[in-house]
């Protein structure tokens, strides 16, 4: 526990019970022994939260919101994210209560809402952010709930992998993920930014990029997944680049980090299983557009592409060709990527790459969309709008 003479922050602060009267006692409780069903699904505070709307930012009122010497900017910031974070956590946690139940007691799907039930007191018991000094103590706050989250999507993966066969409707999960996939990402995204304010990085305001260079960051997730192929394969496929090179724009790189490794590992490995036993690897080209309203990155490679009976489904989560049970096991890069990728919270081999990468370009108001030549290769595209404000924008 952080605390000083204004301001009393707690990292984790479990709530039993909600009446009031007896709080401290109760909170003083085994928090494990109270877990019962009842508690995940009555709690009036979180059920107040939920009812409330979620106030969503474009990236240029990010990216435009200015910077005070006195730091008036850093409160501004921590006290949008006090009042924000908690309705957005509540309508998680309305989402994971409204999962048929015997999908809603898997013990790791419970374990990741017990995760928000937690995370969503952590988050509105703060005291106000009156000063630089609780600001501080906020900013410290979500680091840790940062950290605390960051294998939720591997937890919601195995969890949904677990109980799958208890699931009818495709859709509903698929909703369920998409939902609480870019929920997360969009939190996440507002964290950092706070977080990332505090720095002076040439070029950032916040985690924007005030002139990413998407070259730039194709050659690195390009240098990532050959490091990747030859340790696993022991060779790698050439990557060719063209298009607009030379363009740079605002952006925010968190999501990019996400997608471009998946989209590549999956180019590199159909195209390495296509040439397995052939002395030369066809190069995967990469070619970047840029225009007023979006920018694309394309993909092509020439693995063979995506038999006719998978096209439809590559897309769905948990599709994976890596295995004969479609539900049942993990992608051949997966325990070596998950290992590898620095940032930890990126999940690998559940057949979650496409899909998940689909739901956070939507979440940007772009798209993904993929175009194969059975017998030859797929081209994925990937579009994703500006953030400079000149047009209309997606909601973070
Ligand atoms: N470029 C591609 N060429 C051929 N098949 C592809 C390509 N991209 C995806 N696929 C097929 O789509 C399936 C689903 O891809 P997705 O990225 O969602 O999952 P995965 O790669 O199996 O596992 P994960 O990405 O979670 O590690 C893959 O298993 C593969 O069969
Ligand atoms: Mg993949």
């Amino acid at each position: 526990m952080v605390s000083n003479a204004k301001c009393s922050f707690t990292t984790i602060k479990p709530v039993i019970a909600e009446n009031g009267s007896n709080k401290q006692q109760q909170q003083s409780n085994n928090f494990s022994k109270m877990k019962t069903m009842h508690w995940f699904y009555n709690q009036s505070a979180i059920d107040i939260a939920a009812t409330k709307p979620s106030v969503r930012l474009t990236p240029a009122t990010l990216l435009y919101a200015g910077k005070s010497p006195d730091g008036s900017h850093l409160l501004r910031s921590a006290q949008y994210l006090q009042k924000e974070l908690p309705v957005r956590i509540a309508h998680r946690i309305a989402g994971f209560r409204s999962l048929p139940f015997i999908v809603g007691c898997n013990p790791t799907i419970l374990a990741v809402h017990e995760l928000y039930i937690k995370s969503f007191y952590t988050a509105s018991e703060t005291p106000a952010i009156t000063d630089l000094e609780c600001e501080k103590q906020y900013t410290k706050l979500l680091r840790q709930m940062l950290n605390d989250h960051k294998d939720v999507v591997t937890q919601l993966a195995g969890g949904f992998r677990e109980c799958r066969k208890h699931i009818k409707n495709e859709d509903l999960v698929r909703s369920f993920l998409d939902r609480t996939l870019t929920s997360r990402l969009g939190m996440r995204i507002l964290a950092e930014h706070h977080i990332a304010l505090h720095d002076e990085k040439p070029n950032y305001v916040g985690i924007i990029n005030v002139a990413m260079r998407p070259k730039e960051l194709i050659e690195k997730w390009c240098d990532f997944v050959t490091n990747l192929s030859e340790m696993k394969y022991g060779k790698a496929p050439q990557f060719k680049l063209n298009g607009h090179l030379n363009s740079s724009f605002p952006y925010i790189e968190t999501p990019l980090d996400y997608i471009l490794p998946e989209l590549l590992k999956n180019a590199v490995r159909a195209t390495v299983e296509a040439h397995y036993d052939s002395p030369h690897l066809p190069p995967i080209t990469i070619t970047v557009a840029n225009n007023d309203i979006d920018f694309i990155i394309r993909i092509s490679d020439r693995g063979g592409g995506i038999p006719h009976h998978m096209t439809n489904l590559v897309t769905q989560y948990h599709y994976s060709s890596k295995t004969s049970d479609r539900y049942s096991d993990r992608g051949i890069f997966g325990n070596m990527l998950n290992e590898l990728n620095e940032s930890g919270s990126t999940m690998h081999g559940f057949g979650f790459g496409l899909p998940t990468s689909r739901a956070y370009a939507e979440y940007l108001g772009g798209s993904l969309t993929l175009q194969t030549i059975q017998g030859i290769g797929t081209d994925v595209y990937l579009r994703l709008k500006h953030i400079d404000g000149k047009h209309d924008s997606f909601r973070i």
